[in-house]
């Protein structure tokens, strides 16, 4: 029996859609493998009941058709589906580690984005490595056509989750298919901003970095209470805040001294809508 812990994800950072992603310190899964003839999967913790074990149509059973590596697996949930933290990401990067080490296969964690992410591109529909890469390498990173750069970050963050969801394929569909030129430039800007940000943890830096006026805009609008709780962790201190993921969860970049102060009020804002949240306060790394 291997034991591998697969931490969840922030992708996009608001002006890096599809390509930027952090690893965080908390919530994480745990993914348990053993060699078995046929492969098949177990589901505890949060949203399991959600999850299908069938492994035609998990995440984790594509990884180990990938990899040829057959095991009865046994996933802990940790990172809840549908919450804007690379849920389904997470087991796949886990489940990769996992059945490679099984197995022997041999492959580099870098190796292992593309084998991740076929398995993730079962649930969202298409291959997006910005949730696996940051899982499987830790730290940012920046996912390409050419390939994943990796930054060993370490910054505190607050990650907000509602109790409501947002599936990944719905807040697809209101990513607008064009951009003003002024808007690329200006996201641009805050992109290049964010990634020196995060070679320096630099709090501002990466908070400035994180706006966006092409994605982030319609992406909030399918998130209740998104503009009340993004008011309420600037006001608190936070040095930027965005859109985690496909939503509906809210990450706000800022010191370490604030992350307390910021949760609440993330918390208290989303409460004041009548929806409950949990507030993670951890780190990117
Ligand atoms: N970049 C992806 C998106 C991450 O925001 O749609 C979720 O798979």
């Amino acid at each position: 029996m291997l034991t591998v812990r697969a931490p969840a994800t922030s992708a996009n950072l608001g002006s890096g859609f599809d390509v930027f992603g952090v690893a965080l310190g908390a919530p994480a899964d745990v993914i348990r493998v053993e060699r078995a003839p046929e492969t098949s999967i177990s589901i505890t913790g949060a949203g399991s009941n959600y999850i299908p074990t069938d492994p035609e149509k998990n995440t984790v059973g594509a990884v180990a058709e990938a990899l040829d590596a057959p095991a009865t697996i046994r996933i802990d949930k940790g990172v809840r589906p549908s919450s804007g933290l690379g849920s389904s990401a997470a087991s796949a990067a886990g489940a990769a580690v996992a059945l490679n080490a099984l197995y022997d296969r041999g492959l580099s964690r870098e190796e292992l984005v593309p084998v991740a992410a076929e398995g993730e591109a079962l649930v969202s529909g298409e291959a997006h490595p910005d949730n696996v890469a940051p899982s499987l390498l830790g730290g940012f990173t920046i996912a390409t056509d050419d390939g994943v750069t990796q930054v060993d970050a370490s910054l505190p963050v607050v990650a907000c989750l509602p109790e409501t969801s947002v599936s990944t394929r719905d807040a697809r569909d209101v990513v607008p298919k064009t951009a003003a030129l002024e808007d690329v430039v200006d996201t641009v800007g805050h992109a290049a901003t964010l990634t020196v940000g995060m070679t320096r943890d630099d709090p501002e830096l990466v908070g400035k970095g994180l706006n966006d006026a092409i994605v982030t805009p319609e992406r909030s609008a399918l998130i209740d209470g998104y503009d009340a709780v993004r008011e309420a962790a600037l006001e608190a201190g936070a040095t930027g805040v965005t859109v985690s993921g496909a939503g509906p969860g809210v990450l706000a970049v800022c010191y370490a001294a604030d992350q307390r102060a910021i949760a609440g009020a993330m918390m208290d804002a989303f409460d004041a809508e009548g929806i409950e949240s949990r507030a993670y306060q951890t780190t990117i790394g």
